[in-house]
């Protein structure tokens, strides 16, 4: 256990999210590309302060995304979901700091400014417990402490015991987020009684104790967009277009462009240089680097990729763990896939799928292409509608092709196999062996003409009075 110091920070993570209606914890849930639970404890991380972290309910899997993000906290265990209060009891053997910094788990959008200030507050006021309010006049509003202020006595009434048509218990909200003194929490805690509807322990029963005492409390008043807690699926959808309108705006300060910035979406790890273009209904997702100067055009949805400078990316191309070099275009109803990496300057066009693949620089697959398993060298040319038959129905095999190779349309590469340096295939061939450097390879049936038959079977169509498919009639008439 760490020596004592000023501060510490207990994060509650344990509850059930019954109000979710989901089988997985909500705190597992993403907001913006990254899951709930890990905005507190990045934040905590940011503001180097030790920090534990409860947990009951479907731990392993909440340790499972602290951990592999590689976040440095104590676990503690509320094996039984008895309350807020319980819960914070629970880690009491962990309590060793002056100061005990105590937050929700569900409550992703509170800024390090927002903890600062509580922190400096209570430094401060020296208060025995200081904590944050907001104020939201809905009075249907659900899922919030209402706070009640009689003089200078301060309490927070529970939404079990709350009276919503009493004015004086409408407006200002607890957030959920104090400061408070240890000494007063390892004597006051425990005594707390559990409420007489929930059979649950409050941690906001603690307010009232101070009261009694004659302690000193103190609230800091914060926006309440800030610290709107996610209790169902449409909380987590609330916040979630805040989130992303937060991140809009601040690319939109580094000079991003958006056309209609209300239906794009961009999570949290996306970064975008400036001047680049970002078109309708976009979704940059995972971590999603784009460069400056791109024309991200209409309904792309581009995932954990590296955009470099100068690419256009046009309408309905979908992009997955690969890289794009400068000055390249894609699209439109491109894909791209499985870490595949297309060089400087080269086209990947319409209704071209590239898995596995890498395509050197100025090369170009203009239409209708399947490239899967493919190394494909600079200056090369794929022609409409050529693919790599890279799957044999056991393994995937590898295709190579050289720089300044030409590939005819409609050529089928059965893999593995290796088109040389300036080589040339003929339009619909069938590729099966190596092709030479600066051969030309024609791997297709020669063409028969039979001079006059077509008006024959015209003709005869016209007297059957049972129309026939034409290649039954020319079996007939061989
Ligand atoms: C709580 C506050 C309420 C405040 C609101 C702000 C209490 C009693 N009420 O209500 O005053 O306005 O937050 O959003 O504190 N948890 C546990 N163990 C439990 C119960 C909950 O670890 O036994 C955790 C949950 O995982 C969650 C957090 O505590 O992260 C808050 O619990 P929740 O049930 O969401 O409290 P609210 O009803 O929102
Ligand atoms: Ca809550």
């Amino acid at each position: 256990m760490a020596s004592r110091s000023y501060l510490q920070a207990l994060i509650l993570a344990a509850g059930r999210s019954r109000r979710f209606n989901t089988e997985q914890t909500k705190l597992s849930f993403l907001i913006c590309g990254q899951e709930m639970i890990l905005y507190p404890t990045k934040l905590m991380q940011q503001l180097e302060i030790p920090t534990t972290l409860i947990v009951g309910h479907q731990k392993d899997i909440i340790k499972n995304i602290i951990d592999r993000h590689k976040i440095q906290v104590d676990y503690v265990e509320q094996k039984e979901q008895k309350g807020t209060g319980h819960a914070v009891l629970c880690s009491k053997e962990y309590w060793h700091a002056d100061n005990v910094l105590i937050m929700y788990g569900d409550m992703p959008l509170v800024t390090k400014e927002i903890i600062q200030e509580l922190i400096e507050t209570h430094e401060r006021t020296n208060a025995t417990i200081t904590f944050i309010t907001a104020h939201n006049s809905d009075p249907n509003l659900e899922g919030y402490g209402r706070i009640i202020r009689n003089r200078d006595k301060i309490t927070i009434i529970e939404k079990h015991e709350f009276k919503h048509n009493d004015p004086a218990q409408q407006c200002c909200i607890n957030a959920g987020i104090y400061m408070i003194k240890r000494a007063f929490l390892e004597e006051n805690l425990k005594r707390i009684v559990p409420s007489a509807k929930t059979g649950e322990i409050y941690l906001t029963e603690l307010i009232r104790a101070a009261n009694a005492q004659g302690l000193k409390v103190e609230t800091v008043h914060q926006p309440f967009d800030l610290i709107r807690g996610i209790n169902t699926l449409k909380e987590l959808w609330a916040a979630e277009h805040i989130k992303r309108s937060e991140l809009i705006a601040f690319w939109m300060s580094r000079g991003v462009q958006f056309s209609t910035a209300h239906n794009v979406h961009i999570d949290i790890d996306v970064t975008i240089g400036s001047g680049t273009f970002i078109g309708a209904g976009v979704l940059l997702l995972g971590a999603t680097n784009i460069g400056s100067n791109c024309f991200i055009d209409a309904f792309a949805i581009i995932t954990n990729t590296k955009i470099h400078d100068n690419v256009t990316v046009l309408p309905h191309s979908v992009i997955y763990d690969s890289t794009i070099c400068n000055s390249s275009k894609v699209g439109p109803f491109a894909h791209i896939r499985k870490n595949s990496s297309i060089g400087k300057n080269s086209i990947v066009g319409n209704f071209v799928e590239v898995s596995a693949s890498t395509i050197g620089e100025n090369s170009k697959a203009k239409h209708l292409s399947y490239l899967g398993n493919a190394s494909i060298g600079s200056q090369v040319n794929i022609g409409a509608g050529a693919i790599t038959c890279n799957y044999d129905g056991f393994k995937k095999h590898q295709t190579i092709i050289k720089d300044g190779a030409s590939i005819g349309a409609i050529n089928a590469l059965v893999a593995p196999v290796t088109i040389g340096q300036d080589a040339i295939t003929g339009a619909g061939s069938t590729i099966t062996q190596d092709v030479p450097d600066c051969a030309l390879a024609i791997a297709r049936d020669k063409q028969v003409n039979k001079e006059g038959y077509a008006l024959k079977i015209k003709n005869k169509r016209k007297s059957d009075t049972i129309v026939k498919p034409a290649k039954e009639i020319f079996e007939q008439e061989l």
